[in-house]
């Protein structure tokens, strides 16, 4: 049997030039990046309109966005900011919305057929569920999604006979060496991570580290909760549980491995001892692009490696007793359940509090684990008992760190 991911059903992609997307999280890195490949793409030929946008707090950003694709919507999560939108600019012909019933409204349109979920956190988990109960295609960078609740979407991903295509660099390079394997010859995914900036230095040093320090990554430039979670290595736990779900692969099979060059985007290892392996610059664009225009391949202007100046490909395990959180999400992806959950909830909230300087760097991962500690899970578990789990996290965390 030919590779088939649970998730992707390249069978069953057609070509085509011409779609409606909706965007969540427009003015975000990924956000703003894949504006520029759509502009990139239509001026190649292709017809992709945006059908609408959304943001949480940047309505300047929002704004130049408007003026630039022209969508009929826009959704802005905080009310203040919906309020302050409407009263200083004035787009004709322009929806703006407010309101978790309005954006399940905007989700459940027929007026567009891809929706790309580029917010980040737990809030890309609702208008996901959504819009595959609505049939749309998803292209999914929003990690978090998968972590808590891979297993219930791809549950819902069958049955809605929908697909779903990973951005995320790592994802997408497993994705282009998977395409045309047998499944059944896989021995491992090997994800790379480039280490971040805290790679060479000791737990004495990172110990001390400012909240300026942590967001010094030194090959992506990426939005600032991810930019944390790559410094304690949480980011590469979430993706080992991310590639779990798509890829249908138990996480004894998922191994990381530091490259600190970012060049090759991950790995998969085959039963024979042949490996393949994606590369590329650090450019979310290409993965982008290759979500967008999946299964085919659209020449693009974007930058390419230069191999006269790569030096070096290099290569170290990763130390999982200087970044805890990686050891913790892999137990958490063993025991299954809503452990992801509350690994996700309890890292969440405690980069917010390490960003408002109010815990040290080394506390992040000492407050997951203490919370993955408490906590006991349903063996069957619903939706429900994600976003239970989500809120009594979120709130216990916010209570006793107020
Ligand atoms: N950046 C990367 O290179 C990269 C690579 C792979 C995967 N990812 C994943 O992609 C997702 C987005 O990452 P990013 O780096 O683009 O993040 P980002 O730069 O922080 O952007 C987040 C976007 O979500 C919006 N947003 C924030 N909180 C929200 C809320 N509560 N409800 C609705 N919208 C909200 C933001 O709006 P405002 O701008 O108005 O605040 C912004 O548009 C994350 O899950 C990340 O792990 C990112």
């Amino acid at each position: 049997m030919y590779f088939e991911v649970r998730l992707i059903f390249l069978k069953e992609m057609k070509v085509t030039k011409t779609s409606n997307i909706g965007i969540l999280g427009s003015t975000g890195s990924i956000g703003r990046n894949v504006l520029e490949v759509i502009n990139s793409l239509n001026r190649k030929g292709y017809e992709i309109k945006v059908k609408f946008l959304t943001a949480n707090n940047n309505i300047e950003t929002l704004s130049d966005q408007v003026k630039l694709f022209s969508p009929e919507s826009v959704y802005i999560e905080n009310p203040g900011k919906a309020e302050e939108f409407s009263k200083k600019y004035e787009f004709k012909n322009l929806k703006v919305l407010c309101g978790q019933d309005k954006l399940e409204e905007l989700i459940r349109r027929d007026n567009y057929d891809t929706l790309l979920v580029s917010v980040v956190g737990f809030s890309g988990l609702k208008p996901t569920i959504e819009a595959i109960k609505s049939r749309k295609k998803i292209a999914l960078a929003n990690k978090e999604t998968l972590v808590v609740a891979g297993t219930l979407i791809n549950k819902l991903l069958n049955e809605y006979e929908t697909v779903l295509i990973p951005i995320d660099s790592e994802h997408s390079a497993i994705l282009q060496c998977l395409t045309g394997e047998d499944k059944n010859t896989i021995k491992r995914i090997v994800l790379t991570a480039s280490g971040g900036p805290f790679r060479t230095k000791s737990i004495e040093e990172i110990g001390t580290c400012t909240v300026e320090d942590a967001l010094k990554h030194p090959n992506w430039n990426m939005g600032n909760k991810i930019t944390i979670d790559s410094a304690t290595m949480m980011n590469k736990g979430l993706e080992v549980i991310e590639a779990k779900h798509l890829f249908n692969i138990d996480v004894s099979r998922v191994h990381v491995i530091i490259h600190p060059q970012s060049i090759i985007h991950s790995f998969v290892e085959f039963i024979d001892g042949s490996v393949k392996a994606q590369l590329g610059v650090p450019d979310m664009k290409i993965p982008i692009q290759y979500a967008l225009t999946y299964p085919h391949r659209i020449q693009s202007d974007f930058r390419r490696i230069d191999f006269n100046n790569l030096k070096d490909l290099s290569f170290e395990e990763p130390d999982f007793k200087k970044f805890k959180c990686l050891k913790l999400a892999y137990e958490a992806a063993e025991k299954e359940g809503t452990y992801p959950t509350v690994l996700n909830a309890s890292n969440e909230v405690a980069v917010n509090l390490f960003l408002n300087n109010k815990i040290t760097f080394l506390e992040i991962a000492d407050i997951i684990e203490e919370q993955l500690e408490i906590h006991t899970s349903k063996e069957n578990f619903e939706i429900e008992d994600i976003y239970e789990t989500d809120q009594k996290i979120r709130k216990n965390l916010t209570e006793k760190h107020r």
